[in-house]
């Protein structure tokens, strides 16, 4: 069996990352599962021009064509990240070269980021995003921050979302001063989102309460980090979620509520069934660390809405399990040390974004892993009850849910699959090349480390087979956590993302970025996606319901 090499021309490098340029326009995945939301199964994916353009039991293709031997899944999308953003008197340290290049490694393939507007402009703000991300080298879309409102901003919506590929935006609740908008502000957005087919999106904390609680914690003479966790509790943030929600419903749109961190809005969004994105450092962290009497160290862990106390995880992670919510981002915004240093003396001047401090490449933590990692902690419960009830193999169960919350869930919401999402004849051939017996032989090395990965063992001692592993302890646990031991964690690789292909393009290969700045590309998000159907209906009922009494008025004068 050949397992080609790939990399031909002049590499480079930026910013301590080198890449191999690889083209190529024909590509033959061979021998393995093909891994898709509503099935498994063993085939060979062909790949023209980027294109899948077959999947089928066996292919055979001529000398011009590359193969490789290999367990092909599609890959997903990211749908929350803060690259090169300016917030909070700074701008975050990855960028869309440094953050992309580590999510490649991941085994990530498409990312969506912020846009905000530049001196009130969103084509302004659209323009600048577009030359931040002329280095990509990974697919990216944009959501769009709206901040204020006048008749300008409304008619830069349309612009946004009929001529820019932009389908969502978000509103931010809180960050008073700055970012923040009031109910007013929220409520035309939403509406003027309905009428162009776009998402709503909420950072969804009642920014005045938390000006208040920040308030409180200073004159209590509380500067350091856990001020930030003390000063917006859960009932803050369930109560912008419930206010948001309420009047989603009262317009009668859809919702996206970004980064669901507590227990309080999960509960809130799973009454409503709107949509709900935790991410990962909700999902797998606790706040113990805001504890840490080492300024830096716990600074690390600030970010907004706060990681809550041990519990939220778990039910985040069950929540996601079950269905309640529905995706997850990273909410990747990095900052340094010196960075987070700013709020030495003030919690509230740390810049608020989960913080990574290791080789730049892996600043970036891959959301892929962490609904393999949210179903390990709750594999239990949920898979014996899966199980149970439906008589359905863990394997089937697993492997379904991960690919279906990372991959074709998001991919569905934004409105572009199957182009992106899935390993289908049309689909974008976006997909890993993944080799889960690597380095098996390491599993009785789990014993006596932090949870997380404990889970891990037990999650391979009760003998389902290991995903993503490998990405899971050297990315995330090492780099964001960074409290792991690094070294004795690289090396407890279980499985392995061997190759990431883009495009048909190999952009990730023997851990070593095969291609060059400027090679990603925009993926523009067309209008009205699956969460809108339906939404005519339910107006033309609630209109029918306003008239009723209307016509027995004038009936009976
Ligand atoms: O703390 C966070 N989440 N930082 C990024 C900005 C935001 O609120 O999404
Ligand atoms: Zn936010
Ligand atoms: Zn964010």
């Amino acid at each position: 069996q050949l397992m080609c090499e790939v990399g031909t021309g002049n590499g480079g490098s930026i910013g301590g990352i080198s890449w191999l340029p690889a083209s190529l326009s024909k590509l033959l995945i061979k021998g393995g599962t093909v891994v898709n939301a509503h099935r498994q199964e063993r085939g060979y994916v062909y790949v023209e021009d980027g294109i899948i353009v077959a999947v089928k039991p066996n292919i055979k293709v001529g000398d011009e064509v590359m193969v490789l031997d290999a367990t092909g899944m599609p890959r997903g999308i990211d749908p929350h990240t803060h690259l090169d953003a300016e917030f909070m008197g700074t701008v975050a340290v990855d960028d869309f070269f440094s953050g992309q290049a580590a999510a490649l490694a991941g085994g990530t393939t498409m990312h969506i980021d912020f846009v905000h507007p530049v001196n009130g402009s969103l084509m302004s703000g659209f323009e600048a995003y577009e030359k931040k991300a002329s280095k990509s080298c990974m697919d990216y879309g944009f959501h769009m921050v709206i901040r204020h409102w006048d008749e300008s901003v409304s008619k830069e919506m349309e612009i946004m979302v009929k001529e820019n590929g932009i389908n969502s935006f978000k509103f931010f609740m809180v960050y008073k001063g700055t970012f923040m908008v009031d109910d007013k502000v929220l409520l035309r957005g939403m509406k003027r989102c309905k009428s162009l087919g776009a998402l709503a999106m909420v950072h969804a904390e009642n920014g005045d309460a938390v000006f208040e609680g920040q308030k409180r914690m200073i004159e209590l003479g509380i500067t350091v980090p856990e001020g930030h966790a003390l000063s917006r509790p859960p009932m803050l943030e369930a109560e912008a979620t419930m206010r948001a929600i309420r009047l989603a419903s009262f317009m009668n749109t859809p919702l996206y509520v970004v980064h669901v961190m507590c227990i309080d809005a999960m509960e809130e969004i799973a009454k409503a069934r709107k949509t709900g994105e935790p991410v990962v450092s909700g999902l797998v962290l606790d706040d113990s660390k805001l504890w840490d009497p080492d300024f830096i160290t716990a600074a690390k862990y600030v970010m907004s809405p706060p990681i809550r106390e041990s519990g939220h995880n778990k039910a985040l992670q069950a929540a996601l399990s079950t269905g309640v919510l529905h995706l997850v981002g990273t909410g990747h915004c990095t900052f340094s040390s010196s960075q987070k240093a700013f709020g030495i003396d003030d919690f509230r001047k740390i810049p608020n974004g989960v913080n990574g401090k290791m080789q730049k490449r892996f600043l970036y933590f891959n959301f892929l892993l962490d609904p393999q990692h949210s179903y390990i902690h709750t594999r239990k419960q949920v898979c014996t009850h899966i199980e149970l009830k439906q008589h359905m193999s863990f394997q089937t169960i697993f492997v379904s849910i991960c690919c279906h919350v990372s991959v074709t869930c998001s991919a569905r919401i934004f409105n572009i699959y199957p182009r992106k999402g899935a390993i289908l004849v049309g689909s974008d051939a976006d997909i890993i090349i993944f080799n889960e017996l690597r380095n098996k032989s390491k599993i009785s090395s789990f014993e006596n480390q932090y949870e997380c990965i404990r889970s891990f063992e037990q999650f391979l001692i009760q003998s389902v087979q290991p995903f993503y592993l490998d990405q899971y302890i050297s990315r995330f646990s090492i780099d964001l956590i960074n409290s792991i031991d690094q070294s004795s964690h690289v090396s407890r690789t279980l499985g392995k993302v061997e190759v990431t292909i883009s495009r048909g393009r190999i952009v990730w290969k023997d851990d070593e970025l095969k291609v060059a700045p400027g090679s990603g590309k925009y993926i523009p998000m067309p209008p009205f996606g699956f969460l809108f159907d339906g939404i005519e209906k339910t107006d033309a009922k609630l209109i029918s319901s306003f008239k009723a009494p209307v016509h027995r008025f004038k009936s009976d004068v």
